[in-house]
């Protein structure tokens, strides 16, 4: 494979839940592809489809409708045996840390199932040798293997579930809200423990958070998403400093810290996103969009590349003008 593949390649996703006829569209024909040590954010607010989206590119979720490739390969006509064998390079990590660990197990017999269930390090000694490296890698002491997980802290648990998704040797890891079960002042430990592990196992990952702050300092591209839908895709900094549509621009004004280089024309959010059931037609966000017009209501935007790697789906072309004033 050259450079320029992808190591991830969604295409027209779809994943529907509940009754053919009144189906929540959690997930509406999104795509976006990510390159081989890249990581990718992947924010919007809560209920717009993250987690769907991460579990549904591992498969831990199938899919109503399009494709995810992983080195080309579309990962829905691996025979089960490849899948399985391919579930060590594909890992996750979730929210929180103290749910996804079992608690009658200690942190050592933990790892140890990581391991065994991809047939790795499969002597004793060997076994061990490696939870204790892992352990290292993570931050923790080799003796914390004999601990159970009501013994460690929100953040050390938090570097347990990193751990386990390192034990297997994985390329392509899918943070879903890793950080927001841990208090501010642990946050800062993991994310930067999150980009040392990248920077060393040369990791590709799919992060998703709507803390905007933490996506600006660990991405190198976004995708913002509302309601099951792609929004706007770009680089981070080019993102955060000119946002295109109109959906990003307000979420930046909303956020914590609004970037005062913002044009006034920007307007905060206003009212609840629409329910998955009943999305608005044509553009799913026109219903909050402060420049919605009556076309906006008749056809789907489509996510055209304004500009290199610059992707938006909005029809007019005056917001992102107002954008760059
Ligand atoms: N198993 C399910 N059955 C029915 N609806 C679901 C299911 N899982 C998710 N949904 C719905 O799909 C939509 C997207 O949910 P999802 O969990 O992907 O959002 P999210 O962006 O991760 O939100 P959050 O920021 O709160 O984690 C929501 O409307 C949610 O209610
Ligand atoms: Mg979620």
């Amino acid at each position: 494979m050259n450079a320029s593949s992808p190591l991830i390649e969604v295409r027209g996703l779809k994943k529907y839940f509940g009754s053919s006829d009144r189906p929540v569209r959690a997930v509406d024909d999104v795509s976006f592809a990510i390159q081989p040590g890249e990581t990718l954010g992947l924010v919007g607010e809560s209920g717009s489809g993250k987690s769907t989206i991460g579990r549904t590119v591992l498969r831990l979720l199938d899919s109503t409708a399009g494709e995810v490739r992983y080195r080309g390969q579309n990962l829905a006509e691996l025979s089960a045996e490849r899948m399985r064998r391919l579930r060590a390079k594909l890992q996750i990590i979730f929210q929180d840390p103290y749910a996804s660990l079992n608690p009658k197990m200690r942190i050592g017999a933990i790892l140890a199932e990581a391991l065994s269930t991809h047939g790795l390090a499969r002597s004793r000694a060997e076994r061990e040798a490696r939870i204790a490296e892992l352990l290292t890698t993570v931050g923790l002491r080799p003796e914390h293997a004999d601990r159970f997980p009501h013994e460690f802290s929100g953040g050390q648990r938090q570097r347990i579930g990193v751990a386990r998704a390192l034990a297997v040797e994985p390329e392509f890891i899918v943070a879903d809200e890793p950080l927001s079960a841990l208090d501010v002042s642990i946050q800062s430990q993991v994310i930067n423990l999150l980009a040392d592990l990248r920077e060393r196992f040369k990791l590709t990952m799919l992060f998703i958070s709507h803390d905007l702050d933490v996506v600006e300092y660990l991405c190198d591209r976004v995708v913002v998403l509302y309601l099951g839908k792609v929004m706007e895709i770009a680089p981070t900094e080019a993102l955060f400093g000119q946002p295109l549509h109109p959906y990003t621009q307000a979420l930046l004004v909303a956020s914590p810290k609004p970037d005062p280089l913002l044009p006034s024309t920007h307007v905060a959010l206003q009212g609840d996103i629409p329910s998955p059931v009943a999305p608005p037609s044509g553009c799913v966000f026109r219903t909050r969009c402060p420049h919605a017009i009556d076309a906006c209501a008749q056809q789907v935007p489509p996510l055209a590349e304004v500009s290199p790697g610059r992707w938006r789906a909005c029809i007019r072309p005056e917001t992102m003008t107002q954008a760059a004033a």
